[in-house]
């Protein structure tokens, strides 16, 4: 699967956005259809791909007559969910869930992922943790040998703001690489999250780490919230292709 990709990674910048869209599209439709059945609750995560899962839902609930639960990963999810007429539940209400669908900006060939390229890492971390299963839906330029292979931006780190500075410190004295603070794009001021926290992302790091530890040694910093490493949390990705196919890590 991986060495089947090289080819289309290295022509990415032709790809029309259209066929991502596609990509996306199909890849959702896949998951949705394969994980959810009428009586779930399921997570809804975040970016591009989650609004093509949330679409097939409501699909589904108006012509299958699909009773569900949804459980939003970020202010955006929680919009869909509302635009679709789902049912909006939370973690008071539905603390266990039966499946998480969201999407990623890079999966390793161990289904390790980094996520958070859109600010939500925290939500969606904690509402993968309350799923039986979650499933991550992308287009194939996602799927990655290495982390960091393709997703360029680096490691999404969420901290408290008024620690910002010394874990910023921390991290460069610690680890290779740069951290930059998350800038608003029209460089204003930084990125703020749901949550109310700012973000460091942690740009050309070592490749060879092992995320499992690096995962550990970064969250027992003060002040940082989350990771976007999810490690060993993914239990399938479903990726649409340019050829118009679906095809499934596990
Ligand atoms: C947001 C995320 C998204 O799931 C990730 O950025 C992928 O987004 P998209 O489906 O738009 O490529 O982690 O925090």
């Amino acid at each position: 699967l991986v060495s089947s990709f090289s080819r289309i990674f290295s022509t990415h910048s032709k790809i029309e956005m259209s066929n991502l869209e596609e990509a996306k599209k199909l890849a959702a439709y896949a998951a949705i259809d394969n994980h959810v059945q009428s009586g779930n609750v399921v997570g809804i995560g975040s970016g591009s791909t989650v609004v093509y899962a949330v679409e097939r839902l409501a699909q589904r609930v108006q012509t299958e007559k699909l009773k569900i639960s949804c459980v939003p990963t970020s202010f955006q999810a929680r919009q869909l969910i509302i635009k679709h007429n789902l049912k909006l539940s939370d973690l008071d209400i539905t603390p266990s869930l039966n499946v998480c669908i969201d999407g990623a900006d890079e999966v390793d060939s161990n289904l390790n992922l980094i996520k958070g390229g859109g600010g939500c890492l925290l939500q969606e971390k904690i509402v993968a943790s309350c799923a039986k299963q979650l499933i991550i839906i992308a287009d194939f330029t996602k799927n990655s040998c290495k982390l960091g292979d393709q997703y360029k931006k680096g490691i999404p780190i969420e901290v408290v703001p008024t620690a910002y500075v010394p874990i910023k410190r921390k991290l460069e004295s610690r680890f290779t690489g740069e951290i930059d603070l998350r800038m608003a794009i029209n460089k204003a001021g930084p990125v703020v999250t749901d949550n109310g926290n700012f973000i460091l992302d942690w740009k050309n790091f070592d490749q060879t780490l092992n995320w499992e530890n690096v995962n550990q040694q970064l969250i027992s910093i003060p002040g940082v919230l989350c990771t976007g490493l999810f490690v060993n949390m993914a239990k399938k990705a479903y990726y649409g292709m340019a050829d118009g196919l679906v095809k499934v890590q596990e």
